[in-house]
């Protein structure tokens, strides 16, 4: 039996598939998940790409690691995921104490791999697929908690964004059987799960030919059919793209209490200029025009967004835009990132990175700070409101009290001590007022 230790880096995305390659080894026979670094035979890195410094930190952590192998003998490093596609054999001139390189879609192969490095080679697959899914295969949850688990709908992606790198290193999309996804979710349920996350790089065009079985199946649809896997599972789901969130999608969502009210719709850029040049495919009036569409069908509807800071040419002006559309539209929630070229991208290629790193430190800050004031004039809002939360955990700060999320997807920290009964468990539906707040968490009461 060997041990494996999985360090996940990025996206949620990389969270499943790290539940996927646990899953293909330990059925294996010879592999179990370790407790502990210290304790392992083979340690996987399930890398990110998307940001420079998202690599660097990779790069970093492959040198404590060599140092480690140094002193333990037999010891396999594996670099999987988005960094192992992009540069391939190429790790192995910056660090040749790799043993392993396997991209997003070669996870079938681990096993062999595996063998190949402990037969003294190195095991290296880095072929994308069209088809890959990891369809049938139940992810080993490596979470703990068991109450809320990302299952992955689609991988890959066509939309070619200037900036990114994802669709190099995840290749094309395509969608998963819905009869699996349906048959995932619902074991997850039946073993006590609470919420499922549904993941896609763009779940809105996520689409399957269920040849003879009642033609093609498209998001709205499938999101319906797991909602109604049951009423106590709540449903989430990310990322939808601008240009393809629909109204049906909005209807399907507003008639089910279980799809929880929260939209992920990365803006990116406020400025209708930058996002031609993104290649995102809208302009701020689309953009906006969906924001009231979302409005229209569901006013109790948190939204969240991505945005980018000093994409190449961005001006002032387009600065400005981008802080004036996040006021529009009063986000809940934003990841707030710097621009950072990633190479063989379109961008990389074809516009220079011409805005000054400390031009783009500067218009970073004034987003965050914008977006704090955002997310606390929203909770203000919710002040004096009740709310059911789904509870998650015990408080960090205090063992008094446990926190859960609304179906906003928002942070709600209340007494652990029931006013009925045992505590709050972990995995409860407790209904629960408003009673103060932060820009980052909301303080709530329990109310019968
Ligand atoms: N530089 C900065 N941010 C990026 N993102 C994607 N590529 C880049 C890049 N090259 C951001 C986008 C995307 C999120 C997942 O990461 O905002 O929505
Ligand atoms: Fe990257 Fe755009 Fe695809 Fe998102 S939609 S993964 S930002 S190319």
């Amino acid at each position: 039996m060997r041990r494996v230790w999985i360090e996940t880096y990025g996206c949620q995305m990389n969270v499943v598939d790290s539940e996927t390659l646990m899953a293909i080894l330990v059925a294996t026979g010879g592999f179990v998940a370790a407790d502990s670094v210290a304790e392992a035979d083979i340690i996987l890195l399930n890398t990110c790409s998307i940001r420079d410094n998202a690599e660097q930190r990779i790069w970093h952590r492959l040198d404590e690691l060599g140092a480690l192998k140094r002193r333990r003998k037999g010891m396999i490093i594996g670099l999987v995921g988005c960094m192992a596609e992009r540069l391939r054999e190429g790790i192995l001139e910056q660090r040749p104490a790799v043993d392993i390189i396997a991209g997003p879609d070669s996870y079938r192969s681990l096993p062999l791999l595996v063998k190949e490095a402990e037969e003294g080679g190195r095991g290296i697959n880095t072929e994308l697929s069209k088809e890959e899914t990891y369809a049938e295969i139940s992810p080993v949850r490596l979470d703990g908690a068991g109450v809320s688990a990302f299952v992955s709908i689609m991988r890959g992606c066509n939309n070619f964004c200037s900036y990114c790198v994802v669709p190099y290193t995840r290749g094309r999309e395509r969608s998963r059987d819905p009869e699996t996804i349906l048959r995932e979710v619902g074991e997850l349920f039946n073993a006590g799960y609470k919420e499922v996350t549904l993941l896609g790089q763009n779940v809105n065009s996520y689409s399957w030919n269920a040849s003879g079985k009642g033609g093609r199946v498209y998001f709205p649809e499938l999101l319906k059919q797991v909602a109604e896997v049951s009423p106590q599972l709540r449903v989430r789901f990310a990322t939808s793209h601008p240009k393809d969130i629909s109204d049906k999608l909005l209807e399907t969502m507003a008639g089910m209490p279980n799809i929880c009210r929260a939209i992920h719709l990365p803006a990116q850029s406020g400025s209708s200029r930058i996002l031609e040049k993104m290649n995102r495919k809208y302009t701020r009036e689309w953009y906006l025009d969906r924001i009231a569409a979302i409005r229209r069908a569901m006013p109790d509807c948190a939204i969240s967004t991505d945005v980018i800071a000093g994409f190449c040419s961005e001006t002032v002006e387009d600065h400005e835009a981008t802080l004036s559309l996040m006021r529009e539209v009063g986000y809940e929630f934003a990841f707030m990132f710097k621009y950072s070229e990633r190479p063989d991208t379109v961008a990389a290629k074809a516009m220079p990175d011409d805005v000054p790193e400390e031009v783009k430190t500067a218009r970073l800050t004034q987003i965050i700070d914008l977006q704090n004031e955002l997310s606390l004039a929203s909770n203000k809002r919710d002040v004096g409101k009740e709310f059911e939360i789904l509870v998650e955990g015990a408080s960090k700060r205090s063992v008094e009290k446990v926190f859960g999320r609304t179906s906003q997807n928002k942070v709600v920290v209340i007494p652990r001590s029931s006013k009925v009964g045992a505590d709050h468990k972990i995995g409860d539906y407790v209904r629960v007022k408003i009673t103060s707040c932060s820009s980052a968490t909301l303080q709530g009461e329990e109310v019968i």
